[in-house]
């Protein structure tokens, strides 16, 4: 939870400005917003990276400000933007085993726990290879089963599909989809607004240090104004839909089932003319 939170890293210009965002338990939420709009600052403060600079930022129940980082992170898994910058070991069996030992996690544990998230993320064949020789996208992967092993009930992941190809994209969202089937509250930033619409319950979008829309895509994509005033990209379903509006296709449809459903309509209506 996040209360009138502000933050500026050179104390003249705002990143956060008076942000409020209440998160539940088990909700899939997509945060949206231009380049530098401070996706990446919001959700630094969730694992203590930055302390606020007023307001005031609690974990399931704990207040961020005076709970050590090492306390939080086996709750919270944090993805960074950049898996270089999280990445410290030469092998992934290392680099699997780094979280699990600094928590110390029992040792008969850190096999399955290892081998578990691998598999979660589709890197078991990876084991023994070293971090050098995996690309970007492998190595994006790597990060997100390293927190895994620590069982985190929040994860929040910063921009997981950059570098990757579409259908890798996918495969994380369809990842993420899962472990939040399974109970993990997800926070994901991303500017894959196709994906996210068509897995996160719940759109945040930031401008400028402040949240400017909180709400369902459904009501995000219906509001081309505000989507254009932050720079999002109309998922190519919606837009299809937005020609199509003329003839009662609704504008704010994203996924393929609902564009397909709608031309069907149409088809028979046209059939019945
Ligand atoms: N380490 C830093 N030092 C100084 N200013 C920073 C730093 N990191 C971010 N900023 C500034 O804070 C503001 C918010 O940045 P932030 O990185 O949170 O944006 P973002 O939404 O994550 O952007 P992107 O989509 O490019 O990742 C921007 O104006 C940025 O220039
Ligand atoms: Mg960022």
């Amino acid at each position: 939870m996040i209360e009138g939170l502000s933050y500026s890293y050179d104390g003249r210009n705002a990143a956060l400005d008076g942000v409020d965002l209440r998160v539940a338990e088990g909700e899939l939420v997509a945060i949206l917003g231009r380049n530098g709009s401070g996706k990446t600052t919001l959700v630094r403060h969730m694992i203590g990276l930055l302390q606020a600079g007023s307001g005031r930022v609690t974990v399931l129940g704990k207040d961020v400000s005076v709970t050590p980082t090492h306390e939080l992170a086996r709750d919270v898994g944090f993805c960074f933007q950049n898996p270089n910058h999280q990445i410290v070991s030469f092998t992934v069996r290392d680099e699997m085993a780094f979280g699990l030992k600094a928590h110390e996690v029992d040792v008969s544990e850190h096999d399955q726990r290892i081998r578990e998230a691998l598999a979660t993320v589709g890197l078991l064949d990876s084991l023994e290879a070293e971090v050098f020789d995996l690309g970007k996208g492998q190595k994006q992967r790597l990060a997100l089963a390293s927190v895994l092993t620590l069982r985190p009930r929040i994860l929040i992941i910063d921009e997981p599909t950059t570098g990757q190809d579409p259908q890798m994209a996918l495969e994380i969202f369809d990842i993420i989809k899962r472990l939040n089937d399974a109970g993990a509250t997800i926070l994901i930033i991303t500017h894959k607004i196709d994906y996210a619409a068509a897995y996160a319950d719940r759109a945040v979008v930031m401008g400028f240090g402040q949240v400017s829309f909180d709400g369902s895509f459904h009501d995000l994509l219906g509001d081309i104004e505000l989507m254009r005033s932050n720079s999002l990209d109309l998922p190519d379903t919606t837009k299809l839909a937005v020609l199509l509006a003329k003839h009662g296709v609704p504008p704010w449809l994203s996924t393929y089932a609902e564009l397909e459903h709608a031309v069907d309509r149409l088809l028979e209506a046209s059939r019945a003319h």
